[in-house]
């Protein structure tokens, strides 16, 4: 077993580069299925997530080369195999844009119900109401989704208006109506800045996509998507939890190769906070120097705060001047990481959808689980910021999603290392 060992206290000072976004890659590449040819897709982050999906187009017959670490070439030309690996398919959560992609191309999908972070419950009616307009039949039995366009008939455009905002009924039902036949409208559509990518990655190909980063999301189908180049943006929520840990830990930071405006919502709230934050055309300067200020954060779909980002601010906050109020609203269960936080020190009451932060003088070192990625997260941020030393297990969560964050964290002055632990006998090693 492995874990992160933080020695807290060190300020934060220097560059970082910020690699490809997550949420943005784990749909491109599925969506490489439609394409009819090679897609050549840079700014790929190197995380398990990433090395997950790209395993299961392999699974399916897919050619993936490796051409340098953020490049890799895939054709999906030649596809022998549509029954998506259980054992993969179960630890991601976008293993579900398999079954709008593979439904675009071939009218027939059968895909393992996702994994993910467990943040509460984790429904796909949505994703299914969208399909079912589609003309798809779906039925959810066994742990599998099943969806099929009826013998003879073919997918067609459909008007699905999502009840609930939600990233991956949005994306999925791009996915599936890029080849439909006639238009498919979306509304009350997410607006997320992989929304956005997702749809110029498609239209670059061919697809006829217009409306992404609005509510109201239009797909013209197309006969085909030919290969070509594409380039991934950078990773809000990577960027957002460098800019958290440099407003924890202190000093001054650089945080390169981002796109300003998707950090609006959470610049705003660091200078709220009393952080010095400038920003650059493809950067982002923090300066933390004095106390933090208490502010207050409900979290909502773009463009309002990430939920994405809800533990990173809040372990901020543990150590921020009275007492702050988040609000969660996008999932029912994101708290389960508080009590890893009280072992710290931090004072934090959870009722519901709200937490109140009362801050704290200072954090202490503890052992601690990252019981999910953005969890595990907020767990390095505050052990960075904390008095004495954190030991975090559970670290496949934080890899799932940071591409090689201990070396960026220690590049940039953090004490930080990955230690092997041998399951018998519990005793750290540095490795
Ligand atoms: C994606 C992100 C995740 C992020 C979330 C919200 C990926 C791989 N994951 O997850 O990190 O926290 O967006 O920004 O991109 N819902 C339904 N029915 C559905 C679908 C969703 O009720 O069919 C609800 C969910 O329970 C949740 C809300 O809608 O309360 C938002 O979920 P959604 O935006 O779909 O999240 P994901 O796409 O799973």
């Amino acid at each position: 077993m492995t874990k992160y060992l933080i020695h807290g206290g060190n300020s934060l000072h220097g560059t970082v580069q910020i690699s490809g976004a997550k949420n943005a890659a784990v749909a491109i590449i599925p969506a490489a299925l439609l394409v009819d040819g090679a897609c050549r897709i840079e700014n790929v982050p190197q995380i398990s997530d990433v090395t997950l999906i790209l395993q299961i187009l392999r699974e399916l017959g897919a050619d993936v080369r490796v051409i340098n670490r953020t490049t890799v070439e895939v054709d999906c030309s030649h596809i022998r195999n549509r029954q998506v690996p259980y054992e993969l398919a179960r630890k991601i959560r976008a293993s579900y844009y398999l079954v709008g992609a593979l439904l675009s191309r071939f009218g027939w999908a059968e895909v393992p119900l996702p994994g993910g972070c467990d943040l509460g419950g984790r429904p796909v009616d949505q994703h299914i109401k969208g399909f079912v307009s589609m003309g798809a039949e779906v039925e959810v039995r066994n742990g599998l989704i099943y969806a099929r366009v009826p013998s003879g008939a073919r997918l067609s455009g459909g008007q699905v208006y999502l009840d609930i905002v939600s990233v991956g009924a949005t994306m999925n039902i791009m996915l599936a109506a890029t080849l439909a036949e006639g238009q498919t409208v979306i509304e009350n559509a997410a607006k997320e800045p992989h929304i956005v990518d997702l749809a110029n990655f498609l239209n670059s190909m061919g697809a006829d996509i217009r409306g992404a980063g609005t509510d109201v999301i239009k797909i013209r189908g197309v006969g085909r998507l030919k290969g070509g180049s594409y380039s991934i943006i950078p990773d809000q929520i990577e960027a957002g939890t460098y800019m958290a840990a440099v407003a924890a830990a202190g000093g001054e930071v650089l945080v390169k190769n981002v796109i300003p405006k998707h950090l609006d919502c959470i610049t705003a709230k660091l200078v709220e906070m009393g952080v010095d934050v400038e920003e650059r055309d493809d950067a982002i300067l923090l300066r933390r120097t004095g106390a933090l200020g208490r502010v207050n954060v409900k979290t909502m779909p773009y463009p309002g705060f990430p939920t994405d980002m809800q533990p990173q601010i809040a372990a901020v906050l543990c150590t921020a001047q009275g007492t702050s109020v988040l609000t969660e609203g996008v999932w029912d269960n994101r708290y389960r990481y508080v009590d890893e936080f009280r072992r710290m020190g931090a004072h934090i009451q959870v009722d519901g959808k709200v937490a109140v932060v009362e801050g704290v003088d200072h954090l202490t070192g503890a052992p601690v689980h990252a019981c999910d990625l953005r969890a595990g997260a907020a767990m390095i941020i505050a052990g960075l910021a904390a008095q004495g030393v954190t030991e975090i297990d559970g670290i496949y969560h934080i890899e799932r999603g940071y591409e090689t964050i201990v070396e960026k964290l220690a590049d940039l002055g953090a004490d930080i290392q990955v230690v092997s632990v041998p399951d018998e006998d519990n005793q750290a090693q540095v490795g």
